[in-house]
């Protein structure tokens, strides 16, 4: 079964995806990391993203890979973040990232985290969570988590919240039968525990 975890930068989402995936014992899906990869090595090649990522070998686990090179230390640079709020908004790059998204979930038990798991890569999911928070306690995780200034953190983020909701091609949404998770003010184990609720009700 698949736990579709959503929601904006900063909302919390790795870390409780993260910490339910393992108190279940499913497997965690990084659903972001895929479009770092083509942004970076876009980037990298100065070439278009949409070219790079239907031939690009990404490997997920507790590092990241992209044909066989570790790249979980550089995916997560302002730089790469840009480049892959740019990738992402390519049509043709989400077809390629989107398939291979539903091949990895297609067998055995996940949580999968990103922006469009509940609506486009596993509409059928049999939990769907949108966690949010709001933009300031959303930067200041952020900055702590990057040791970066929480005002720099906080216009960046303005600017791919923008674009992640207002792009053309699967914006930002939530899924209409995805229950809103407000998670400013909780802690994690109390965020946690109402996402392993909402799984234990339908097992
Ligand atoms: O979750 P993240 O910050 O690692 O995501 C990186 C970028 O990819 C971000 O700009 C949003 C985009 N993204 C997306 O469009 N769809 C997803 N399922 C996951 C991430």
């Amino acid at each position: 079964m698949v736990v579709a975890i959503d929601g904006p930068a900063g909302a919390g989402k790795s870390t409780v995806a993260r910490a339910v995936a393992d108190a279940l014992g499913f497997t965690y899906l990084d659903s972001g990391a895929m479009y770092r990869c083509v942004g970076l090595v876009a980037r990298e090649q100065d070439r278009p993203p949409a070219e790079v990522a239907p031939e690009l070998r990404i490997e997920l686990g507790e590092r990241v890979l992209c044909d066989g090179r570790d790249v979980t230390d550089a995916i997560r640079t302002p730089e790469a973040s840009e480049a892959a709020s740019r990738a992402a908004a390519d049509p043709a790059v989400r077809r390629a990232v989107v398939e291979q998204q539903r091949r990895i979930v297609a067998h055995g038990d996940w949580v999968a985290e990103g922006r469009d798991i509940g609506t486009v890569v596993a509409p059928d999911a049999a939990v769907k969570v949108f966690l949010t928070a709001s933009p300031e306690e959303r930067a200041r995780r952020r900055a702590a988590q990057l040791g970066a200034d929480v005002r720099t953190v906080l216009q960046e983020q303005a600017i791919r919240d923008q674009r992640d909701t207002t792009r053309e091609h699967s914006p930002l949404v939530a899924a209409p039968d995805a229950v809103q998770l407000d998670t400013t003010g909780l802690t994690l184990d109390e965020v946690i525990a109402r996402v392993a609720a909402l799984v234990d009700a339908v097992r």
